[in-house]
C-alpha cells in the first residue's frame, strides 16, 4: 500500500558511507548498503509473515526531488512541512527535520531539504530505508525476530517527536507502531495476574490497548490505547465515554499516547492534580528482544514495570498497548497573562515572582505552561474544579504585582471550560507550527526547594538564557507523592515543580559549520540552566543530547537497576537509543558495542 512514489523517490537516495560489499565487523551492527544486508529472499521470507508490505520510509522532502521534475506531490510536502499530523503520517519524518539528516564525520551534513533551491541534494541521511509498517503484535514480533537474526539497528519509530533523535537511525530498520490504532474502554478492567482481593481496585477507569486489531472491546468499565494512537485521538475517544485522561500537550494532540512520552515519564498540564503519565499506567503489553509478547503489570513481570514506567522509549521492548487510568470529567478555569518588561530590573522582579509561586500553584492543582523572554512573559495555567470567580481569586495577588511592576503593560484574563477537550481545541490549534523545522533542546527541572530558597536566582538564570525559554509546570501537588523508588522514573522528577527548557533552531540545509555553531549555544545554555539545580537533573524526553553526564542527568541513582533489568531482558541491547540505558556502551552511532 505505500505508494508507488516512495519506491521511486528512494532510487535517488544514495548511502555515501557504506560501499557495498563492506563487512560488519563483529561487535556491529550490520547497516543497510553492507554485505551482511539481508538480500532479497530474506525480505520476502519477512514479507510473508507481516500483514502489509514493507515500507521504504524516506524524507519527506523527497517528493520534491529531482528539482527539474518532482518524483512526487511536492506542493503536499511544501504545504504541510509545518504540520504535526502530517509528519507523524510519514513514517520518514520526523517532528524536527534535525533528525532526518546525518552529520559525516568531516563535518557534511546529509539530509533533503524542502527548498531545492538551495542545490543541495537529496539524502537519505538518518532516515531508515526499510522497515514494517506493524498493524498487529505478530507484526512486531515478526520485525524484533527479524532484526535479532540478521543483527540489524533496530529503530522504533511511532510519532517521530523525540527530542534526541532516538526514532531515527542511519542504514538501521524501521518498527513503525504509528498504525497501531486500536482504542477500547472497559469499565471493570482487572489487571492480569491480580489477586482476587485486589479485584475491585480500577473499577471505573480506562485503558488503552493493541493487541486485538479493530476490535474495541466494552467488557463494562475499562479501556486501552494501542501505542499508535495519538493525543489527540485518545483526548477525543475518551471524552466520548465520559471521562478524562491524563496525557501530553501539543498542536492538534500530535504526541503519541503510548510510546515515547508514557515510557519516558509523560507530563501535563494536570500533573499537579493526577500525577505523571506513569502514575496513571495500570498495565503494559510489550514484544521483548526475544519475540515474547508478554503483560507487564503490578503482578506480572514487575521488574519491567518497573523499568518501563520512566526508563525511556525503545530501551525494553516494543510497548504495544497501554492501560491508562482515566478519571471523571471536571470543569475547570485558565489564568492567562501577557506582560512586557521594559527594563531588565522589571524582567529580574516578575520572574521572581513568578517563580515564588511555583509551588504555592503545585499544591492547589494549577499546571500551565510559560514563555519567557527579557522582553516579557505570557504564562497560561489551569486548575480543575474552579470557577472564573476562584481563579482570579487564586491568581489576582501575582497579576496585581506584575500589573504595578511593569506600570501596567499587563493583561490578565480568566476563562472557564465544561471539558478538558473543549481547552484543548481551542488552546492547542492554529498556529505557530511547533515541527518541522530543525531545533534541539535542552532543559533542566526546577525542584521545590530551589524554587523556595533561591527564586531571584533562579529568575537570573532563566534571563541570562537571553532568548525564549520555556517554563512548564510539570510537577509538584500529585506528582511530588508517589515513592520516587517505586518506578524507574528519575527521583528528581518527583521533586521538581517546573521543567524549564531552552532551545536553538537553525535554518534547514544550513552547513554542518553553522549547524555545529547552534550546538555550542545550547550547550552554553545548558551550563546556564544547570545554575538553577543541585543535580543537574532533566526530563528526559524533554532533553539535549549533550549532557556531561546523561545517566546522572536523565536517570539519576536509578541507573544502575534499569542497567541490570535491561541486561535480565535484552542481554544483547537489540534496544539501544541515544542517551538510552546501555548507550554508552556502543559507539555514538550506536552501530558497534565499545
Ligand atoms: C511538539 C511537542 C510537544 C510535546 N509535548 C509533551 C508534553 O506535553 N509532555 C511530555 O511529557 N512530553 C512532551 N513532548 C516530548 C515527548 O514526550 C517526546 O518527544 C516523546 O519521545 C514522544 O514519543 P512518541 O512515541 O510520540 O515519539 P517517537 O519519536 O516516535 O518515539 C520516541 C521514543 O520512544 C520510542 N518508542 C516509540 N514507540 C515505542 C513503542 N511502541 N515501544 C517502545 N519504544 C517506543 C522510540 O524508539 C523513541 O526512542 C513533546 C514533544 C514535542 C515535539
Ligand atoms: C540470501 O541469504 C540467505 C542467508 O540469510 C542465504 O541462505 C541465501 O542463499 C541467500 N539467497 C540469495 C539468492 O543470495
Ligand atoms: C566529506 O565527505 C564526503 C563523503 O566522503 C564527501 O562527499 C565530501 O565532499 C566531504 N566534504 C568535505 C568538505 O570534505
Ligand atoms: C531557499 O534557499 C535560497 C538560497 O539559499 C534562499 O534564498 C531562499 O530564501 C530559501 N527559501 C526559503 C523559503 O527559505
Ligand atoms: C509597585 O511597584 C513599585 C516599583 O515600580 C514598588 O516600589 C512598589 O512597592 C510596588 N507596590 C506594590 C503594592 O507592590
Ligand atoms: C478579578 O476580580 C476582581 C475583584 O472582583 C475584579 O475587580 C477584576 O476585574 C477581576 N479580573 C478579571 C480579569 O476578571
Ligand atoms: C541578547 O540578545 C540580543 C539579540 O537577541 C543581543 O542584541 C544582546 O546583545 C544579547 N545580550 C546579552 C547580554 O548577551
Amino acid at each position: 500500500m505505500y505508494s508507488h512514489r516512495r519506491t521511486v523517490a528512494l532510487f535517488f537516495l544514495t548511502f555515501s558511507l557504506f560501499g557495498i560489499g563492506e563487512a560488519a565487523p563483529k561487535q556491529c551492527r550490520c547497516l543497510y548498503g553492507q554485505s551482511c544486508w539481508p538480500n532479497q529472499s530474506a525480505f520476502a521470507a519477512l514479507s510473508r509473515q507481516i500483514s502489509q508490505p514493507l515500507i521504504n520510509p524516506v524524507p519527506p522532502a523527497s517528493a520534491c526531488y529531482p528539482a527539474s521534475s518532482p518524483s512526487g506531490d511536492c506542493a503536499a510536502v511544501l504545504t504541510n512541512f509545518q504540520d504535526g499530523l502530517w509528519r507523524a503520517d510519514q513514517p520518514g519524518a520526523m517532528q524536527s527535520p534535525a533528525f532526518e539528516t546525518y552529520t559525516l564525520r568531516n563535518g557534511t551534513i546529509e539530509g533533503c531539504y524542502s527548498n531545492t533551491t538551495l542545490g543541495l541534494p537529496c539524502l537519505q541521511g538518518n532516515v531508515p530505508p526499510v522497515g514494517v509498517d506493524a498493524r498487529t503484535v505478530g507484526d512486531v514480533q515478526a520485525a524484533v525476530v527479524f532484526a535479532r537474526k540478521n543483527n540489524l539497528r533496530l529503530v522504533i519509530k511511532n510519532s517521530g517527536h523525540d527530542y534526541l533523535g532516538r526514532s531515527a537511525g542511519r542504514g538501521g530498520f524501521m518498527l513503525w507502531t504509528h498504525h497501531l490504532k486500536e482504542r477500547s474502554f472497559n469499565a471493570r478492567f482487572i489487571p492480569q495476574g491480580a489477586p482476587r482481593s485486589q479485584r475491585k481496585t480500577y473499577q471505573g477507569e480506562l485503558l488503552a490497548h493493541q493487541s486485538s486489531p479493530c476490535l474495541i472491546l466494552f467488557i463494562k468499565s475499562s479501556g486501552h490505547l494501542g501505542s499508535g494512537v495519538q493525543w489527540g485521538e485518545a483526548y477525543d475517544y475518551v471524552n466520548q465515554q465520559g471521562r478524562f485522561i491524563l496525557g501530553g500537550l501539543s498542536l492538534d494532540g500530535t504526541v503519541g499516547a503510548a510510546g515515547g512520552w508514557i515510557l519516558g515519564g509523560g507530563h501535563s498540564t494536570f500533573s499537579s492534580t493526577f500525577g505523571f503519565g506513569v502514575d496513571n499506567v495500570l498495565e503494559f503489553k510489550a514484544v521483548l528482544a526475544d519475540g515474547k509478547f508478554v503483560t507487564v503489570n503490578a503482578y506480572q513481570n514487575t521488574d519491567l514495570f518497573w523499568a518501563m514506567r520512566g526508563g525511556g522509549g525503545g530501551t525494553f521492548g516494543v510497548l504495544t498497548s497501554v492501560t491508562y487510568q482515566t478519571h471523571p470529567i471536571f470543569p475547570f478555569a485558565q489564568s492567562a497573562l501577557t506582560a512586557a518588561f521594559a527594563t531588565p530590573s522589571i524582567a529580574q522582579s516578575v520572574l521572581t515572582e513568578f517563580v515564588k509561586l511555583q509551588p504555592k500553584l503545585a499544591d492547589l492543582g494549577w499546571g500551565g505552561f510559560t514563555f519567557i523572554t527579557p522582553a516579557g512573559i505570557q504564562i497560561n495555567y489551569v486548575a480543575p474544579n474552579i470557577d472564573v470567580a476562584k481563579a482570579n481569586a487564586t491568581f489576582s495577588p501575582f497579576a496585581d504585582f506584575v500589573l504595578n511592576a511593569t506600570q501596567g503593560a499587563a493583561q490578565v484574563g480568566y476563562t472557564s471550560f465544561a471539558n478538558f477537550p473543549d481547552y484543548f481545541n481551542v488552546v492547542f490549534t492554529g498556529s505557530p507550527p511547533q515541527v518541522g523545522f530543525p531545533t534541539e533542546l535542552t532543559a533542566r527541572l526546577l525542584s521545590r526547594s530551589m524554587a523556595e530558597r533561591n527564586p531571584a536566582k533562579v529568575a537570573q538564570a532563566i534571563l541570562a538564557i537571553n532568548d525564549t525559554v520555556g517554563a512548564f509546570s510539570v510537577a509538584g501537588g500529585a506528582s511530588s507523592k508517589p515513592d520516587p523508588d517505586a518506578m524507574a522514573l528519575h527521583p528528581s522528577m518527583r521533586k521538581a515543580v517546573t521543567n524549564v527548557m531552552a532551545s536553538v533552531v537553525w535554518p534547514e540545509g544550513s552547513s554542518g559549520a553553522v549547524v555545529q555553531q547552534q550546538i555550542e549555544v545550547l550547550k552554553k545554555k545548558t551550563q546556564i540552566l544547570d545554575r538553577i539545580t543541585t543535580d543537574s537533573a532533566a526530563y528526559l524526553n524533554e532533553a539535549s543530547l549533550y549532557e556531561k553526564d546523561f545517566k546522572k542527568s536523565f536517570f539519576g541513582s536509578h541507573y544502575p537497576k534499569l542497567r541490570s533489568i535491561k541486561a535480565k531482558y535484552d542481554p544483547q541491547s537489540l534496544f539501544v537509543v541515544p542517551r538510552g540505558v546501555a548507550s554508552d556502551e556502543w559507539d555514538s552511532e550506536l552501530r558497534c558495542r565499545l
